[in-house]
């Protein structure tokens, strides 16, 4: 039986209505900010790619995690921009290092609001690439002690959790030793578990100043094609120990969110990556786009593919239109 029986559009004739039956909601609580912090007092330095974004100095950090928190948005995650890079990435495992200063800031001014850490290399060396390089080869197995490193010193600093994007083989497992060894055996690991080496980032390396000096990441982001790929790595990362896995970029790889929450019982996190953000802001900029329409658009398509964490430039902003 069909028309005139039924007739679906008797559940959309009004605001009220639609809202009642709506599948999908979002939550600020389920939105991470990332942020980027660099050297310095009172700097607020625009990132031209990223509309509204900056690269902030602690205090301004600070103050930014305050209003985040303040808007209900669940929690940030820091990159961090260091005084000097080098080929051993020395600052991504400083106990002083620019993260690990921050941490240490942010959880004492705000200590309810949710402290992740980006551990990855690629800000920190004069190369730019995510590990150790020898020759034109990035050594895998040599850059796990980097990254264990990193993950300890984020914890000692007090991060609520840590989150590897380096795309190291082992390195989830690395971590999660490192981390128990240490007495951090609570800290738990986000990890970007299924990240591609996607075009999508560009407007981020403008930001974090990471873009590789030769060569590209294709030697150890995945393959966009690959989806079956996308779904063992993100077994063999719950095998060695992550708590949540993520999908990154989002938008473009739904189908894996979608797949990924069918098939792990762990939250799924999804990073709507700076290129995602960045379009829709290029595109309303232009009059083509409302953007608030298509921020909102964007993070439920997210969210109903199966997200349960969503990493966005929009959070506090989203937040906002939630309120
Ligand atoms: C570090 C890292 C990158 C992003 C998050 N962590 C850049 C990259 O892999 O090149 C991208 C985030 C974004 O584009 O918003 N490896």
């Amino acid at each position: 039986m069909s028309f005139p029986v039924h007739r679906k559009r008797r559940l959309r004739v009004s605001e009220s209505m639609r809202r009642l039956v709506r599948e999908t909601h979002l939550e600020p609580s389920q939105f991470v900010l990332p942020l980027f912090v660099c050297p310095g007092e009172g700097v607020r330095k625009p990132i031209g790619t990223m509309p509204g974004n900056a690269q902030l100095s602690i205090d301004e950090l600070v103050r930014e995690c305050e209003k985040t928190h303040a808007l209900g948005v669940g929690g940030v995650i820091l990159f961090g921009i260091p005084e000097s890079k080098d080929d051993e990435a020395s600052e991504a495992y400083a106990d002083n290092g620019i993260t690990q200063r921050a941490v240490r800031a942010v959880k004492q001014a705000v200590p309810e609001l949710i402290v992740m850490t980006d551990v990855c290399n690629c800000e920190y060396t004069s190369h730019g690439h995510c590990g150790k390089v020898f020759g034109h080869e990035i050594d895998n197995d040599a850059t796990l002690d980097w990254l264990a490193k990193a993950a300890v010193s984020h914890a000692r600093a007090g991060a609520d959790m840590v989150a590897p994007s380096d795309m190291m083989d082992g390195r989830v497992g690395a971590i999660r030793k490192a981390l128990d060894a240490h007495g951090f055996q609570n800290t738990p690991i986000f990890a970007y578990a299924a990240k591609f080496a996607s075009v999508f980032y560009g407007p981020f390396r403008e930001a974090a100043e990471s873009t590789p000096q030769f060569g590209d990441r294709r030697s150890y982001q995945m393959d966009p094609a690959n989806g079956r790929e996308a779904m063992e790595e993100m077994r063999l990362d719950l095998e060695e120990g992550a708590d949540l896995l993520m999908v990154k970029p989002a938008m473009p790889y739904l189908d894996l969110i979608r797949q990924a929450r069918d098939r792990f019982d762990v939250p799924i996190g999804a990073y709507q990556v700076s290129g995602e953000f960045s379009m829709i802001h290029a595109a309303a900029r232009n009059g083509w786009l409302d953007l608030d329409r298509a921020m909102m658009e964007s993070l439920t398509s997210i969210r109903r593919a199966g997200a349960d964490v969503i990493l966005t430039y929009f959070a506090q902003d989203a937040a906002r239109a939630l309120a």
